[in-house]
């Protein structure tokens, strides 16, 4: 029986049930390097901790579950699985990408992806014209973010895959905005899909983490065989934190997104707010196809302060949100996309995208909303 997604972050498809030493109801921490052979020419099924360890492979078999995909491995960062998924394509490889996607992949893509012969192109990837003109006979993949980070575009999946079809391309998803609690991109024909577990996933604040899924036959042994040859693994100790953090995923998700509504109807009132993106709300240009392809809106907002002084001073004077860089988490966060998470995104890219000084994104938490009102009031006056 297909377990529901509620029961899904805690057993995956369940295959662990019964399955720990002595009955622990908690997945054992196996902080080991190596393990012993029975014989030669056996194993227990694992030999060495940076090709497979029984806490990471309960972890993966939970995200595999969520995504609905063939096989997951756990990275020790966002970033390490963004970098396994490249290892997977040829020199020579091109790849269309949504144009606001999280400024560290922006620059593992130019930095360490142009090194090895990888081609990119950015696009509003909400428009299907635009990414279809952006194809060439090398492109290889689309690499789509939705909703995007920071200006929470949002993209056809379905479309994607329809485009994917037509010119024999695979399509890549990174789902760390809404997490597989509230999209799964594999239903919609991904054939990858990234997460950076370190947001919703482990939810905490307290570890990095990073997925790749893959969803084709194909894909699996050359990912397994790069994973353990490249030494990306999640530790077992930090595994175990993502495996306990995902188990509260669904209840956080929706607090964290019914806080999130309300801030986001809030700051639309607010005399000092120009614009809000945040794609629960009608009148977002993607609401309907979000709607389409997710359960709910999420828990991140953007928005546009009147002057670039009341950004500064907005993040300056919050107390209880922090000004920090990082989102998902149980703790709600302020982060200026400019200085930080697209820093170094080049200034004319960003200036298009509107990623200006007066461009602020929340991540909301599960703070009691009265209170997070009660600091963006008092930072704001
Ligand atoms: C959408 C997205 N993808 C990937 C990453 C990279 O993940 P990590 O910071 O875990 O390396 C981030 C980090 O902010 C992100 O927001």
């Amino acid at each position: 029986m297909a377990y529901k997604m509620e029961t899904k972050c805690i057993c995956g498809d369940g295959k662990n049930d019964g399955g720990h030493p002595f009955g622990a109801i908690a997945a054992p921490i196996f902080q080991t390097a190596t393990f012993s052979h029975p014989g030669i020419g056996k194993s227990t099924g694992y030999d060495y901790t940076r090709a497979g360890n029984p806490t990471r492979a309960e972890l993966e078999q939970v995200v595999t579950s969520m995504e609905g995909a063939l096989d997951t491995v756990a990275c020790a960062s966002g970033m390490a699985a963004v970098g396994l998924c490249l290892e997977l394509f040829e020199p020579g490889s091109h790849f269309v990408c949504s144009e606001d996607l999280y400024g560290g992949s922006v620059r593992i893509f130019e930095t360490v992806g142009k090194a090895r012969g990888l081609t990119f192109s950015y696009v509003n990837t909400s428009r299907e014209d635009l990414t279809e003109q952006a194809i060439n006979e090398r492109t290889k993949a689309l690499y789509i973010e939705t909703p995007s980070n920071p200006t929470m575009e949002v993209t056809d999946l379905a479309a994607m895959r329809r485009i994917a079809d037509q010119h024999h391309l695979l399509l890549i998803v990174d789902n760390t905005f809404l997490s597989p609690y509230l999209q799964n991109p594999i239903s919609f024909g991904a054939d990858m899909v990234l997460h950076s577990g370190t947001k919703f996933l482990s939810g905490h604040n307290d570890t990095l983490a990073g997925f790749l899924s893959v969803a084709r036959e194909e894909f699996v042994k050359p990912l397994r065989y790069l994973y353990k040859t490249v030494g990306s693994g999640l530790s077992p100790f930090d595994s175990y934190l993502v495996l306990r953090g995902i188990k509260t995923l669904a209840v956080r998700v929706e607090r964290q997104q019914s806080n999130a509504g309300i801030i986001a109807g809030w700051l639309q009132k607010h005399r000092k707010i120009k614009q809000v993106y945040y794609v629960g709300l009608p009148e977002h240009p993607g609401y309907e196809v979000n709607q389409k392809q997710a359960r709910g809106a999420g828990s991140m907002i953007s928005f546009r302060t009147d002057t670039e002084e009341t950004a500064r001073t907005l993040l300056e004077r919050v107390k209880l949100i922090s000004f920090a860089e990082s989102l998902g988490g149980v703790e709600s966060l302020l982060t200026y996309p400019m200085l930080q998470t697209h820093g170094d995104v080049p200034v004319q890219i960003r200036e298009k995208l509107g990623i200006t000084a007066d461009f602020l994104r929340m991540s909301v938490g599960i703070e009691h909303v009265d209170d997070l009102l009660a600091d963006l009031e008092q930072a704001l006056a």
